[in-house]
């Protein structure tokens, strides 16, 4: 039933199976002249996460403070944090959160999103998304996949748009920016809120500005397979000094800034320790990012030659993914037949662990339970929600989610020799796939 579990089994078990093999340790990241260098690679590459003494040392500080939480009269880490964050994404304000799920409900709650309220978002997301808009008790409305980018296709928001939408959540999947040119303009010209669910999209940008402020704010998570983590954490960012006071009152019980009330708050806070991990962890963020973007464009130069093999394509504005994870479709036709359940088996043997990706979130058993929830119905109306699961029907990501073909944003963290492995691997099975298919 849920895709985001397998994704994150996944994400764990990419480490395991490339662990296994010794993939990545201590080599350094060969360099060529067709595409950026990559950061030199120092560490093992194929667990996740990487920490050492700095981590160590931030966490023992913290616990020898005696102030562990935000309330607890210090809230130096987490403080330090969200001016350190902000700052590097380039906004004005950020609330830190105990996940990107409270993020999202967060900023749900600040905007005072609930019943009777529509919400248009992708089907090719964690379930998480959706979530966060049924915890407000608001109406979830996909809108179809890009098949050249598997994101949310701006088209088909516009074309979901009702008198009771309430919220465009574009996700930025994989840590791709959706397109947000296409997105803020349609946002503006309908006078609609925009708020990017960023999760999987730090250091993403979109026309050389970080994600998460081109609608009233970005949610962001620091789950343990993310590639900022303090095993689970979240943010939200914006430049709107009132949905940031709103946010911060939302997420703490009592909150003291000068915002009006909404009746609605909750505790979402993120500890102490979690800040001083982030702390820690961004110390190295950058240069990670840098190994995963010249492997990533390394890869899809590789990729692109191989008939099949299609990586996602980065939207025309963007100019840097967060790489959260790699993407391509697999397109069995091209493979003689050979069944990506086949091709997935057989990249495995190389230990290479590859993922199949998203299920369908609009068809799956949770989303379609929705329409019959007591409280929908009564919130909605029995025809409104006996029609909802026929509204939400997308093509395009129906056919995405039998092709896709996922990495791990460890798999990037490898030695460039590494994606020459990979493309190979993927290019001998291309070239045997007829025997392949029949053995
Ligand atoms: C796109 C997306 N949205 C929301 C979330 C929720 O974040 P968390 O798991 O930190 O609650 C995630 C995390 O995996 C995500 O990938």
């Amino acid at each position: 039933m849920s895709p985001p579990v397998s994704r994150r089994k996944f994400l764990g078990s990419a480490a395991g199976a490339s662990l296994a093999l010794g993939l990545g340790r201590g080599s350094a990241a060969e360099t060529s002249a067709s595409t950026p260098a990559a950061a030199p690679i120092t560490k093992p590459v194929s667990e996740w996460p990487l920490w050492d003494n700095r981590d160590e040392t931030a966490l023992l500080d913290v616990l020898h403070s005696g102030k562990w939480g935000r309330t607890a009269g210090g809230a130096a880490r987490v403080k330090e944090f969200e001016a350190a964050y902000a700052a590097r994404m380039k906004a004005k304000f950020c609330v830190a959160t105990s996940s990107g799920t409270t993020a999202l409900l967060t900023s749900l709650g600040a905007l005072n999103i609930g019943p009777g309220d529509e919400v248009i978002m992708p089907p090719y997301t964690f379930v998480a998304t959706f979530n966060s808009i049924t915890a407000s008790f608001a109406l979830p409305v996909f809108a179809d996949t890009d098949a050249a980018t598997f994101q949310i296709d701006p088209k088909k928001m516009a074309a979901a748009i009702t008198p009771a939408t309430k919220l465009l959540l574009p996700v930025h999947i994989a840590g791709s920016p959706a397109d947000l040119d296409a997105i803020t303009a349609l946002a503006k010209a309908r006078n609609i809120t925009l708020l990017e669910d960023a999760c999987q999209a730090p250091l993403a940008e979109w026309r050389n500005q970080p994600v998460g402020t081109f609608g009233i704010g970005g949610c962001f998570s620091f789950q343990a397979s993310k590639n900022l983590t303090s095993g689970e954490g979240g943010a939200v960012l914006t430049n709107d000094e009132n949905f940031a006071n709103l946010c911060y009152n939302f997420h703490t019980p009592g909150g003291p800034k000068p915002a009006p009330s909404l009746g609605r708050a909750a505790n979402f806070r993120l500890t102490e320790f979690q800040a001083a991990l982030l702390l820690a962890q961004m110390t190295r963020l950058e240069a990670q990012a840098k190994t995963r973007d010249a492997n990533a464009a390394y890869l899809s130069e590789l990729l692109r030659q191989i008939p099949g093999s299609a990586p996602a394509a980065l939207a025309p504005g963007c100019t840097r993914s967060g790489w959260h994870l790699y993407m391509f479709r697999y397109e069995a036709a091209k493979f003689a037949g050979l069944t990506r359940a086949k091709f997935l088996q057989l990249l495995a043997k190389e230990g290479i662990a590859a993922s199949s990706g998203y299920t369908s979130l609009n068809t799956s058993a949770h989303v379609k339970a929705l329409a019959s929830n007591p409280h929908y119905q009564r919130i909605y109306g029995k025809k409104t929600m006996d029609t909802w699961v026929d509204r939400n029907q997308c093509p395009v990501n129906d056919r995405l989610v039998e092709e896709a073909v996922w990495l791990s944003q460890t798999k990037l963290l490898n030695p460039r020799s590494e994606m020459e492995r990979i493309a190979s691997v993927i290019a001998g099975i291309q070239k045997r796939a007829g025997e392949l298919a029949r053995s």
